[in-house]
C-alpha cells in the first residue's frame, strides 16, 4: 500500500494558537477545508499535534482490543487549579482505570432514577421564579439548575446556610474564568500569580480555598453519621477499591469538584442550546409537545425513553457539541489509518466537531434535524458528543438524563419565547462551545 503524507497546516503557530482559542470551530472548519480529514496543527507548542475525525480512523484508534491510545492525565495539567491533584482527569494508566470503575456506578443504571423526581422539582423552583413577559438568559438559568442538581444529588447537601454558602462561592469562582481573557489566566500558567486578595488569581486561589472547607465540612460529616442517602457523595464513599480501601478525603473532594467543572457548565450549556432550536423551529416544539403530552403520568423512567425527545437532544449534542475536542490522547505504537502512517508517540486531539459536520454521515450539517437520528443508528465513531475510550465522559448517561428531565419539565409546563432574532453563533466559553449570549427568552403568564 502507498503510504499517504499528513500535511501539516501552514498558517504561522501564533496565528493557530490564537484562532484555536478565539473560533475554535472555525479554525477547525478552515483546516478540514484545505487538508482534509487528518492534519498536523501546533496549537498547543512545538509539538505536533494530529487532528482526527474520520470514522474510520476513530475506529482504528478507539478499538479497545487494539490499545493504540493512551489518555495522559499530565496533559490535562491546565485543569489542575480547577479540579485539584487527585482528579480523575489528571491520573493516568492504572490508577486512572482504578477510580474511574470506582466511580463509574453512582452516575450509572437504576440509581439515575432516584435522582429523577429531585431533577423535576428543582427545575419547577426556578422556572417559577422567573417574571412572565421579563427576558432572561437560557444559559443563567440552566447554570442555576445544574449547580443545584450537583449540591443536592453529588455533594448531598439539603438546603440550608452551606447550601447558600456553596451556591454563592462555586458561582463566583466560576464566573472568575467566564469570560475568554479571565479564562485566559487559567489557561496561561504564566499568568497565575498570586499578588494578593484582588488580584485575578489571588482570588480564584481563596475562594477555591473557602470552597475546600466546606466540602471537607460535609465529607467529615458524612464519615460520623451512618445514614440511608442516595448522594453520590454517600456512594462514592460506601464504593471500595480491589485492595478493601475507599477513597480518602481529599480524593473524594478532588473528585467532588471534578464532577462539578466537568458536569455543571456542559449539562446547562446542552440545556440552553436545545431550548433555543426547540424555540427557533415551531415544528420541532409542536412534535415534542405531542410526544410529551402523550404520557398519561410523566414517570421520570419513561420521559428518558421517549424517542423524539432523544433525538432532539442527540441532534442538539451533533449540531454543535459542548467540547469539540475530546481530551489529548497519544499513540503507543505506530498505525496506518486509511493509508497514512502516524507514528508511535504521535500527540492528538480528536475532534468530535468534524466528524458531527461530515456531509456523508449527515446530509446538510448546519439544519437541525432530530428526525436523522430517528431514521438511523449512528455509531459511536459516527456520533460522540460524550468522547470515546478510556477517557469517555464518566457522566454521559446522567447528563442526557438531566437534559431530558428538565427539557420536559419546562416544555410541559412553560410556554417560552425565542427573543432573538438573528440565528446564534457558537462561541467559546472557557472549555465549552456554547450559545453566543446564552439565548435570550422570555415566558408568558400560566
Ligand atoms: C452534555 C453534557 C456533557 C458533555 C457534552 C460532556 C462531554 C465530555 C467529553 C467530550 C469528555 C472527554 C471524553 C474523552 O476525552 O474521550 C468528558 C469527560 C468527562 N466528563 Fe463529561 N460531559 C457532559 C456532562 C458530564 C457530567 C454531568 C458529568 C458528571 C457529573 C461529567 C463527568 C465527566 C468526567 C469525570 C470526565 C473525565 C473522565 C476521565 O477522565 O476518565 N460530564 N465529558
Amino acid at each position: 500500500m502507498t503510504v499517504k503524507q499528513i500535511e501539516k497546516i501552514k498558517t504561522p503557530q501564533l496565528i493557530q494558537q490564537i484562532e484555536f482559542t478565539l473560533r475554535p470551530l472555525e479554525f477547525f472548519e478552515r483546516c478540514a477545508q484545505n487538508y482534509g480529514d487528518i492534519f498536523f496543527t501546533t496549537i498547543f507548542s512545538d509539538l505536533k499535534t494530529l487532528v482526527v475525525s474520520h470514522p474510520q480512523d476513530l475506529q482504528e484508534l478507539f478499538d479497545p482490543a487494539s490499545k493504540i491510545l493512551a489518555a495522559p492525565g499530565g496533559a490535562n495539567e491546565i485543569l489542575r487549579p480547577q479540579v485539584g491533584e487527585n482528579s480523575l482527569i489528571l491520573q493516568d494508566g492504572k490508577r486512572h482505570l482504578r477510580q474511574r470503575k470506582l466511580m463509574m456506578p453512582p452516575l450509572h443504571g437504576k440509581r439515575m432514577v432516584d435522582y429523577g423526581q429531585q431533577t423535576c422539582d428543582i427545575t419547577q423552583q426556578a422556572m417559577q421564579r422567573l417574571k412572565p413577559g421579563k427576558t432572561f438568559i437560557a444559559r443563567h438559568v440552566c447554570e442555576g439548575i445544574t449547580m443545584k442538581i450537583i449540591l443536592k444529588i453529588v455533594f448531598g447537601i439539603n438546603e440550608g446556610l452551606r447550601f447558600e454558602k456553596l451556591e454563592n462561592l462555586m458561582t463566583a469562582w466560576l464566573d472568575l474564568t467566564n469570560s475568554p481573557l479571565s479564562a485566559s489566566v487559567l489557561m496561561l500558567p504564566s499568568l497565575r500569580k498570586d499578588l494578593g486578595p484582588w488580584s485575578p488569581w489571588g482570588k480564584y486561589l481563596r475562594l477555591r480555598l473557602q470552597i475546600d472547607d466546606l466540602l471537607m465540612a460535609q465529607i467529615w460529616e458524612r464519615r460520623q453519621v451512618q445514614s440511608n442517602h442516595i448522594d453520590i457523595l454517600s456512594l462514592l464513599m460506601e464504593a471500595k477499591y480491589e485492595n478493601g480501601e475507599g477513597m480518602s478525603d481529599v480524593e473524594l473532594r478532588d473528585n467532588l469538584l471534578t464532577l462539578l467543572i466537568a458536569g455543571h457548565e456542559t449539562t446547562a450549556t446542552a440545556i440552553a442550546w436545545a431550548l433555543y432550536w426547540i424555540h427557533q423551529q415551531p415544528q420541532v416544539y409542536k412534535k415534542l409537545l405531542h410526544e410529551l403530552r402523550s404520557l398519561k403520568t410523566p414517570e421520570a423512567l419513561e420521559i428518558s425513553q421517549l424517542p423524539y425527545l432523544t433525538a432532539v437532544c442527540h441532534e442538539t449534542l451533533r449540531i454543535y457539541p459542548i467540547v469539540a475536542t475530546t481530551f489529548p490522547r497519544i499513540t503507543l505504537r505506530s498505525v496506518n489509518l486509511r493509508g497514512y502512517q502516524v507514528a508511535s508517540g504521535t500527540y492528538l486531539i480528536p475532534c468530535i466537531h468534524l466528524t458531527h459536520r461530515r456531509e456523508d454521515l449527515y446530509p446538510q450539517p448546519e439544519k437541525f434535524q432530530p428526525e436523522r437520528f430517528i431514521n438511523r443508528k449512528y455509531s459511536p465513531y459516527e456520533f460522540w458528543p460524550f468522547g470515546n475510550g478510556s477517557r469517555q465522559c464518566l457522566g454521559q448517561v446522567f447528563a442526557l438524563f438531566e437534559m431530558k428531565l428538565i427539557l420536559a419539565t419546562i416544555v410541559l409546563n412553560y410556554q417560552l419565547k425565542l427573543e432573538e432574532k438573528a440565528p446564534l453563533k457558537a462561541v467559546r466559553r472557557g472549555f465549552v462551545i456554547g450559545p453566543q449570549g446564552g439565548v435570550k427568552m422570555s415566558v408568558s403568564a400560566q
